[in-house]
């Protein structure tokens, strides 16, 4: 454990190789003796919604919390049950932090402005997709929550859009949590991604993961194949000199789709590979949301040696003009990534 903790922390060996969500956050406090602790507090806090979610999600089938609400969320998609109870858990549990200026979530349709805390300068605003791979929860296939931390734009008082509509590349801590065969925290606060299992008998997440960093091989492809037709040429050139092309280094490359993109991270990220959900003719500006599930992912795998673009540019330099925006995305090992760039730019030339 020692070699794999980053330098100037703490080793933990107190702990004998039990290393907690908590003591790790403190331990990380403990490196900024001025910090008054609020953001740590985000942290934790993130950890029990987390907690109180995957309670929930290890019910279902058991209690009334499968299938659909029998509403059209403003993606114009319809919401599941456990897509508005991830919601509700996630504000119930932080509305209250000092320090918390305002809540965006893909559920809602405007950002959830906090009352101001008079004697705090509210300085951050959180960003949330509180279940991703909505499409999975009824056939019990691993799901999860994306969270985005940023440091507001304005001073104090009640939050603006500004505070929200910022690049990836200013997010001060990014992470997620797979409901899978175990439940697993990773984030990062711009020191590397540490992965976290929840240990069920304890009830505590356990540094199981720290310095992840995606290996240099390509295990898995991972895209939606049957918008393959409906992908601009540079896309099809790409999926096929992976899938079908001679290049020694995707010989032993697997097909890979959940259908829930942070579960399809985390697995690439682990494995090696690349994910990709380009624009199509039925998503013209891609499928998924920049500030709920592109940039929080993207600002992860910078962290752990991947990158993700858009095709045209880093997913973590796209300014956001709306809330709800979407961005084609390609994410996963830089070799990868940048190999698409390639094709891209040579499509572009010719
Ligand atoms: P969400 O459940 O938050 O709406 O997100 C679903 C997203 C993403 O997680 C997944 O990779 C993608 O939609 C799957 O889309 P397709 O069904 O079009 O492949
Ligand atoms: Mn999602
Ligand atoms: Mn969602």
């Amino acid at each position: 454990m020692k070699d794999q903790c980053q330098e100037g922390v703490r080793t933990f060996d107190e702990y004998e190789g039990f290393i907690t969500l908590e003591s790790f956050i403190a331990n990380q406090q403990s490196l900024h003796p001025q910090s008054r602790g609020f953001f740590a507090d985000i942290l934790r806090r993130i950890g029990v919604a987390s907690k109180i979610i995957q309670a929930k999600v290890r019910r279902a089938g058991l209690v009334d919390i499968l299938g659909k609400q029998g509403q059209i969320n403003v993606q114009g998609e319809e919401q599941m049950k456990l897509d508005i109870l991830a919601q509700e858990v996630i504000m119930n549990t932080l509305q209250w932090l000092p320090a918390v200026a305002g809540v965006a979530s893909e559920e809602e349709e405007d950002v959830i402005r906090l009352p101001p805390h008079p004697d705090e300068n509210d300085t951050y605003v959180l960003l949330f997709d509180p279940l991703d791979g909505s499409s999975n929860i009824d056939a019990n296939v691993s799901i999860g929550t994306i969270f985005s931390i940023m440091r507001r734009r304005t001073d104090s008082g009640t939050c603006a859009m500004s505070d929200f509509l910022q690049p990836g590349h200013q997010q001060i801590a990014a992470g997620y949590v797979v409901y899978g065969s175990s439940t697993m925290m990773v984030y990062s606060t711009g020191n590397g991604v540490h992965g976290f299992t929840m240990d069920p008998a304890v009830g505590e997440y356990v540094l199981s993961h720290p310095n992840m960093r995606f290996p240099d091989t390509c295990t898995c492809f991972s895209a939606n194949d049957s918008n393959y037709a409906d992908w601009d040429e540079p896309t099809r050139k790409f999926a096929d000199h992976i899938r079908f092309g001679s290049d020694p280094r995707y010989q032993n490359t697997s097909s890979r789709y959940i259908g829930s993109m942070v579960v399809d991270f985390h697995r690439n990220l682990l494995y090696g590979g690349v994910y990709l959900y380009p624009a199509d003719h039925k998503n013209k500006q891609g499928k998924l949301r920049l500030l709920y599930e592109c940039s929080p992912l993207a600002w992860l795998a910078e962290q752990a040696g991947g990158t993700a673009t858009t095709g045209s540019q880093p997913v973590l330099e796209v300014v956001p003009h709306e809330l709800h925006q979407r961005v084609p995305i390609v994410i996963g090992n830089k070799q990868e990534v940048e190999l698409y760039e390639r094709f891209v730019r040579e499509h572009e030339g010719s």
